[in-house]
């Protein structure tokens, strides 16, 4: 493993404890209620009509792939480089007898076979992870079966310049959109380098691995929004996430 991924893998262990000691509150959402985003179940409804099999690259806590599951996923199979993330989701998952599994791997190169998902579902704070998209995305699509598809949910690439200010957006004079990586300073990756790709690259990305791309939008609305921050930047004027859907032909 790279040096520096060693370290996202370090803190990222750190950070997924927060999944740990708010395990309980976690299950509960994930009881009562769906992770997914209304433009995700929009776009995702179709798909899951087949009852797919489906393939999570970066699982995080895991809540995306309950909600999977109880919108019409046969199964989940969730991939993370963090054993505390994917112990929890297991645990989580298991609790709620619903079926999602977890390996521990470093992505790209997990051990899965090829041609094993319907569905590729990633994003939510992914992509700012893979220092080679072009990499990532090829490996998305090894595992897509013929005619499967990759789903992208993901923060826009313009978001690490807009700043938290509460009064009016502003561009941060320290990020430029065209950047390699930048260092985060906020929560929960504060102090990791986070890698930067214009949606252009990141398009290009996946069609370099054969996928034909079928659908793309941009969002005001973030992902995510940390507790006590209300950012002008999210009011609507400026795009904060994207999705994308490609398809194996
Ligand atoms: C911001 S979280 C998003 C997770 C998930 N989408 C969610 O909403 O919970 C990013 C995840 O990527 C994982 N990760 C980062 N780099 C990785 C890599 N190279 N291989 C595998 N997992 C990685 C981290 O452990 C973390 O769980």
């Amino acid at each position: 493993m790279e040096p520096v991924t060693k370290r996202n893998r370090a803190a990222w262990e750190v950070a997924s404890e927060k999944h740990v000691r708010e395990y309980r509150d976690l299950l509960d959402q994930a009881r009562n209620g769906s992770s997914l985003f209304a433009c995700e179940l929009d776009l995702l409804r179709p798909m899951l009509m087949s009852s797919p099999d489906i393939v999570h690259l970066q699982s995080g806590h895991g809540l995306d792939d309950i909600a999977l599951v109880a919108a019409g996923a046969k199964s989940v199979l969730g991939v993370d480089f963090s054993e505390v993330a994917a112990t929890a989701a297991q645990r989580r998952a298991d609790e709620l007898r619903v079926p999602c599994r977890y390996v521990v791997a470093e992505l790209p190169g997990a051990p899965l076979c090829d041609e094993c998902a319907d569905l590729v579902y990633t994003g939510k704070g992914a992509l700012i992870w893979m220092p080679d998209l072009r990499a990532w995305a090829k490996d998305a699509a090894r595992l897509l079966r013929p005619g499967a598809s990759l789903f992208v949910y993901e923060a826009h690439p313009a978001v690490p310049l807009w700043t938290w200010d509460e009064d009016e957006p502003r561009i941060r004079p320290d990020r430029g959109y065209f950047e390699r990586s930048h260092v985060n300073d906020t929560f929960p990756a504060n102090g990791a380098v986070e890698w930067q790709a214009s949606l252009g690259e990141i398009i290009n990305a996946v069609i370099s691995a054969g996928l034909r791309i079928q659908h793309v939008a941009e969002y005001a609305e973030p992902f995510w929004r940390p507790d006590d921050v209300s950012a002008a930047a999210w009011r609507g004027r400026l795009p904060n996430s994207f999705s994308l859907v490609a398809r194996r032909e």
